[in-house]
C-alpha cells in the first residue's frame, strides 16, 4: 500500500509508530519553578549528538516535563528497563501539576550532582541535562505546531556499579524497555557484535564509537 498522511491511511491504527520501532524510551524527571519532581516517559526521544553528548525529546502538547526543562533549563534521563516496565507505565498517567509520579509509581528518588531534579533511584543509568534548545514545531507550510523538540546536553552521567563489565555498559543485562507501536513494546535481551569496515584489525578498547 502507499499513503499520503494528509489523506490518511485507511487502518484501524496509525502504522507510523510501528514503523519507527524500536524507540528508546526517555524517561524524563525534572522538577517545576517550585522545586516539586515530576517523571514521564517520552519515546519521541533519542541521542542526537555524540561528543559532547546531546537528547532530545519531543511533547506533544506542553506536558510538564517540557514545561519544566524549559523553564529551569535542565532534566534528567533515566533509562527504562523490563524489571522498572511498570513504574514507567503507571509514571505515564494524568498527575495534576506538582504531584509527584515518583510517588504514584512507589519509586525512591535519589539526587543528582549537577542539576535539581531527582533522579529514579533504582535505574541503570541517568544522565544529567542541561536544556541547550527549545522550539515548537512547524510543519512544512510554516504552520505551528503543538509539538515541542527539547535538546539537552548530558552534563553528569550515573551507571550502577552492576551494570558495569570489565568496563563495558551491560546492555543486555540492563535489559531497556523500547516503545513500538500500538500497545507494544520490546525489551532488549541479546546484543550482537559486528565489526566496521574502517576497523582493520579489530575494535580497540577505547576506541572512539562512530
Ligand atoms: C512509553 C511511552 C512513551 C510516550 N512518549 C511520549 C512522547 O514521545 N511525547 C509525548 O508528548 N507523550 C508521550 N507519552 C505520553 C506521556 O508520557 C504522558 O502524556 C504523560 O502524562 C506526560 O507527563 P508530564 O505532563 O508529567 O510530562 C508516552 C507515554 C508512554 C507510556
Amino acid at each position: 500500500m502507499f499513503y499520503e498522511p494528509r489523506l490518511g491511511h485507511g487502518l484501524p491504527h496509525d502504522p507510523f509508530k510501528a514503523i519507527i520501532a524500536p524507540r528508546p524510551v526517555g524517561w524524563i524527571s525534572t522538577v517545576d519553578r517550585e522545586g516539586r519532581p515530576n517523571l514521564a516517559p517520552y519515546s519521541f526521544f533519542n541521542a542526537v549528538h555524540s561528543n559532547p553528548p546531546m537528547l532530545m525529546f519531543t511533547s506533544e502538547s506542553m506536558k510538564h516535563s517540557a514545561a519544566n526543562a524549559i523553564a529551569t533549563g535542565e532534566f534528567v534521563f533515566n533509562l527504562c528497563t523490563r524489571d522498572l516496565f511498570d513504574a514507567m507505565n503507571i509514571s505515564s498517567g494524568d498527575q495534576a501539576a506538582g504531584e509527584s509520579e515518583f510517588a504514584a509509581a512507589g519509586l525512591a528518588t535519589a539526587p543528582c550532582r549537577i542539576v535539581k531534579a531527582p533522579r529514579v533511584a533504582v535505574s541503570p543509568a541517568s544522565l544529567e541535562c542541561k536544556v541547550v534548545s527549545s522550539s515548537q514545531l512547524t510543519d512544512m507550510h510554516g504552520e505551528q505546531l503543538q509539538g515541542w523538540i527539547i535538546i539537552g546536553q548530558v552534563v553528569g552521567v550515573h551507571i550502577g556499579e552492576a551494570y558495569l563489565r570489565e568496563g563495558r555498559f551491560d546492555t543486555a543485562g540492563a535489559r531497556p524497555v523500547a516503545r513500538c507501536g500500538y500497545r507494544d513494546y520490546a525489551a532488549v535481551t541479546e546484543l550482537f557484535e559486528a565489526l566496521r569496515p574502517t576497523d582493520g584489525g579489530g575494535y580497540a578498547p577505547g576506541q572512539r564509537d562512530r
